[in-house]
């Protein structure tokens, strides 16, 4: 699929009369797909690496009768903060007088700086503002492709439903993902787009409930992630400076390197920067996302599953209103964060057992950031009907992922009562609005757009956030 992609990029981009990339750098593209799960989800997107080999279409005999899909918004430019972090190490390089010698040798080539242009921080990337035209991994491509995928996967279900509302946050990365996966889906749907606040003030009103929770401290828990070594940084950085002598590289400047080669794969299609590092240091550097995240926005912080609560509390009513509501398909667009706190709250990917940031536990392991929350990720719930009984999974990036304790349905699914009774017990002892201290912030204490769109107008101003 890759190389026709990129073929047919090829001749649009040669009738626009765009910059060709040289051959060798286009075969670079598709070469480097194996690093993605490594790399902290700023790549492109994958499918979940961890797959039981479950189909994902209802099991035979069973019809769809409702599907849930919260959204990451797809593949993008740095944020403005990380960006200028990136900026600092090209600066520290691109100022350096010598020639390149070792693994940035491909910097005396001409190389291009993928970030061109500061409006494009905190933005998709697409075909226009790709730093190569041939770029395969734009969050715009990714958004129809997944749209195309989603037609095809409930097109029984789609069949008489083609006009209902889905749902974004104001975040324009998010919004846009939204409108080309909106797009994709074709002239049959009439689908109106319902832009929900992400900003405090809007509240337990919101997709991305992080936002509205001040009680949150990402550095909680930094007494048990601070122990984790940095030696693969300072190797990183002590292996280049021998090479380029007086190049100064930091442990900052290593920490950075991966994202540079993350960010530019989804602007170029490839990074060189990402041939600087050995696979070694690729899974040092992996286990060092997940232990942060699994402490700042997982399992390892019991407030979390509070945060979480306010969405997953949502979804589970419309699953138990599903026959009375007069819409079957929900989408909804957010962020990683807003999507690790979900699946935290539901418990898909936490087996009890606390990462340790003394080593990194090779079977201990449940907790992956970023194969839960690539770019351009996609966390389904399934309910569907079979002979009289229904049943409700979840899909994850393409992977059906059972619920531990309860799977006993057909394809692994959880029968429909016992799943009410698995989401109170996951949501008892839970609150929102308290645990975060919402009202501090907000006077709105309850999740209400997903039932009361129709007569409120939901068109909050787009943010670049
Ligand atoms: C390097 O170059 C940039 C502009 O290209 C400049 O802003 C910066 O101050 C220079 N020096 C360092 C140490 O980054
Ligand atoms: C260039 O790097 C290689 C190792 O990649 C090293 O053997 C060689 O001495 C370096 N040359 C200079 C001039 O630093
Ligand atoms: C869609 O509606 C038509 C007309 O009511 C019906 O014949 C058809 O079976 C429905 N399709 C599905 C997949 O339910
Ligand atoms: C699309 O849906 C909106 C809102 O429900 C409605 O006002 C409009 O008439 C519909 N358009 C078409 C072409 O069906
Ligand atoms: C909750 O918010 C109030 C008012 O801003 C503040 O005084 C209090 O310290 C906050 N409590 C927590 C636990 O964050
Ligand atoms: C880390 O800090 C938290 C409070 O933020 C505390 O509950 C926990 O016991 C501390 N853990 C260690 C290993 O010091
Ligand atoms: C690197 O550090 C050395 C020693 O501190 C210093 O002389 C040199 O100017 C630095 N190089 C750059 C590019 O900052
Ligand atoms: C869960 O959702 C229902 C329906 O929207 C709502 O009535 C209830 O208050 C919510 N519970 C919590 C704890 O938010
Ligand atoms: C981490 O593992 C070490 C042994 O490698 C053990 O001593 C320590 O207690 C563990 N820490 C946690 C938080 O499980
Ligand atoms: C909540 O409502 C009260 C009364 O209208 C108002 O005084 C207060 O500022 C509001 N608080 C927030 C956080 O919006
Ligand atoms: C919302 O309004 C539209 C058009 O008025 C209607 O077709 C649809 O059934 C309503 N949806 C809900 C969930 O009430
Ligand atoms: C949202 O819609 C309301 C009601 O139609 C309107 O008054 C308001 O100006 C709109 N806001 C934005 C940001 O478009």
């Amino acid at each position: 699929m890759l190389s026709a992609i990129v073929t047919a990029l090829y001749a649009s981009s040669i009738a626009q009369g765009s910059v060709i990339p040289k051959l060798n750098e286009l075969l670079k593209i598709g070469t480097q797909e194996d690093i993605f799960p490594y790399l902290a989800g700023d790549a492109p997107y994958f499918s979940y690496p961890g797959d039981y080999g479950i189909p994902i279409d209802a099991p035979e005999t069973c019809e769809m009768s409702q599907v849930q899909l919260i959204a990451r918004h797809g593949e993008r430019y740095p944020s403005k903060s990380r960006g200028r972090k990136i900026f600092n190490t090209w600066y520290k390089i691109s100022n350096y007088t010598s020639t390149f010698n070792g693994s940035l040798s491909f910097l005396n080539d001409d190389y291009e700086f993928f970030i061109q242009d500061l409006d494009d921080l905190e933005q998709e990337t697409t075909l226009e503002n790709s730093v190569n035209p041939l770029n395969p991994y734009t969050g715009e491509m990714d958004a129809k492709l997944h749209a195309r995928q989603f037609l095809e996967q409930y097109s029984d279900l789609l069949e008489n439903n083609t006009e209902f509302s889905a749902f974004t946050t104001n975040s324009r990365r998010v919004y846009d993902t939204a409108e080309w996966f909106v797009e994709a889906l074709g002239p049959n749907f009439n689908i109106t787009m319902e832009v929900i606040d992400e900003e405090p003030s809007a509240g337990a009103n919101t997709i991305s409930a992080g936002y509205s929770c001040p009680a949150w401290d990402e550095e909680a828990f930094s007494n048990i992630t601070d122990a984790y070594s940095d030696d693969y940084l300072k190797d990183i950085a002590k292996r280049l400076n021998k090479e380029n002598p007086g190049l100064n590289l930091t442990t900052t400047d290593s920490f950075m390197l991966f994202s540079w080669c993350a960010f530019e794969i989804s602007a170029r299609g490839y990074s060189d920067v990402c041939e600087v590092f050995t696979q070694e240091e690729l899974i040092k550097y992996s286990y060092y996302d997940d232990l942060s995240n699994y402490y700042s926005d997982g399992p390892g912080y019991p407030l979390i599953k509070d945060v979480g609560a306010n969405l997953f509390n949502a979804t589970v009513e419309l699953l138990k209103q599903s026959d009375k509501l007069n819409q079957s398909v929900w989408l909804s667009f957010t962020h990683d964060t807003d999507i690790l706190n979900y699946l935290t709250t539901i418990g898909l990917f936490d087996d009890g057992r606390p990462l340790n940031a003394t080593h990194v536990p090779f079977r201990d392991h449940a907790f992956r950031k970023s194969w839960q929350v690539p770019m351009g990720a996609r966390v389904y719930t399934q309910k569907f009907q079979c002979s009289n009984s229904s049943y409700v999974r979840y899909v994850v990036n393409d992977a059906v992922i059972p619920i531990e304790s309860c799977s006993s349905g057909p394809g692994f699914s959880c029968p429909e009562d016992d799943f009410y009774d698995y989401a109170e017990s996951r949501l008892q002892n839970l609150d929102f609005v308290t645990a975060c201290n919402v009202t501090s912030v907000s006077n709105t204490t309850q999740l209400t757009y997903y039932w009361d769109f129709n007569t409120t107008t939901y068109n909050s101003t787009l943010l670049d956030q």
